[in-house]
């Protein structure tokens, strides 16, 4: 069964009634620019195919329910508050509640909810929860909300009401990724730009490889290491870490004592620069030369953000050693996926490589898939 039929069956069972409508929201995978987002800085995710599916339909008694194929039981809410609905539902709510406070007149809604988007592994499916919900009210409510004002609100949502510290990226690359393209965000301007990204004509393959790790005191790491950037910006005198350029990087370094804060501004730094060099290798359709910038890209998260693990690491390392251009972990850290830019018909090759590192080291097997970019939020039907 697919993710919209069986969200239209949960819909019916649960409310013995027909959807409205089936709004699908994907994961992402950010192909480089981490920890970026919440430095005003620059970001390159692509969607997955792999998405979140919302059947909605709006209701004639106040308030909204909201069930899932994941949970068994349904949530129903009346006005809420942040903080209101715990767990998957409180990203629902979040939405909710993220709309009214914008100004919105949110119309009552029965929604059920199913996803094939692994959740906990870094991919977003939380994001495409919010994007794929925020989709169907803006269109059943018949609100004004342009699409590039969209992840801001979903932002709100899961900084404000679930109370998780995060940037714009994961939200942007749901609501606003193309199939086929990698989307070039600046997050402090917000504009985007459609990268092509065809991955298939230069016989080549991004394999996904799935950690399987189990992430560890995420929300602290991550709130400290944007704790830690805020705090180097200020002392540094500039709005955002976006604003030091590689010219000034060892000047700024020279302002700073604490080491560890030396080694977050290195890397933020010198991330943002890769994220435009792969842009333009990209744009001059050099795809297969990106590889050393995303190699680049995960020593620096594992030696100067210190948010890789074993398992992510030894995942980066099999794959190269398997004749991948380049790899690296993708999204906030701790755990998650790495990416391996690879020849299209070396994927199994290079998943047993990893497969037989991992049983070496008594890790739990990865799982592996390759991914192409697929399209952003939208109604299905
Ligand atoms: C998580 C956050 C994003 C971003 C990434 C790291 O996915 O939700 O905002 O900071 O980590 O790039």
């Amino acid at each position: 069964m697919t993710v919209a039929s069986s969200a239209a069956e949960t819909f019916r069972n649960a409310y013995g009634a027909e959807p409205t409508g089936l709004w699908a929201a994907p994961g992402r995978v950010n192909l480089i620019g981490e920890h970026t987002d919440y430095n005003d800085g620059f970001v390159l995710p692509f969607a997955l195919p792999q998405h979140v599916v919302a059947a909605v339909a709006p209701a004639d008694t106040p308030g909204w329910t909201v069930c899932s194929t994941f949970a068994p039981e349904s949530v129903s809410f009346a006005a809420t508050e942040p903080g209101g609905v715990e767990g998957w539902a409180g990203y629902v709510a979040g939405i909710v509640w993220a709309l009214g406070d914008a100004g919105f007149t949110v119309p009552p809604a029965r929604i059920a909810i199913a996803s094939d988007v692994p959740l906990g592994s870094g991919l977003s499916s939380s994001a495409a929860l919010e994007s794929a919900v925020l989709t169907a009210l803006v269109e059943l409510g018949g609100m004004d909300l342009p699409v590039a004002d969209r992840p801001a609100l979903a932002q709100r949502a899961e900084n404000v009401y679930v109370g998780a510290p995060t940037g714009i990226l994961d939200q942007s690359a749901s609501i606003r990724c193309v199939e086929g393209k990698a989307l070039f965000l600046d997050c402090r301007s917000l504009e985007v730009e459609q990268i092509p990204f065809d991955l298939a004509a230069a016989g080549l393959a991004i394999l996904i490889i799935n950690s399987n790790a189990p992430h560890q005191h995420v929300d602290g790491e991550y709130g400290a290491r944007r704790k830690s950037c805020e705090e180097a910006a200020r002392i540094l005198g500039v709005p955002a870490l976006r604003d030091v350029t590689p010219a000034d990087l060892d000047a700024a370094l020279g302002k700073l004592d604490d080491d560890v804060m030396r080694r977050r501004v290195r890397h933020i730094v010198t991330e943002d620069q890769r994220v435009l060099d792969t842009v333009e290798l990209l744009r001059a359709g050099r795809i297969r030369e990106i590889g050393p910038l995303m190699t680049a890209s995960h020593a620096s998260m594992r030696d100067d953000f210190e948010i890789t693990v074993g398992q992510v690491d030894v995942a980066v390392e099999a794959a190269l050693a398997a004749g991948a251009y380049g790899a690296r972990m993708t999204g906030g850290g701790f755990g998650g996926c790495v990416l391996a830019l690879i020849d299209a018909d070396r994927a199994a090759e290079t998943t047993a490589a990893v497969e037989r590192a991992y049983a070496e080291r008594g890790f739990t097997a990865p799982t592996t898939w390759s991914a192409t970019p697929g399209p952003g939020a939208a109604r299905l039907s």
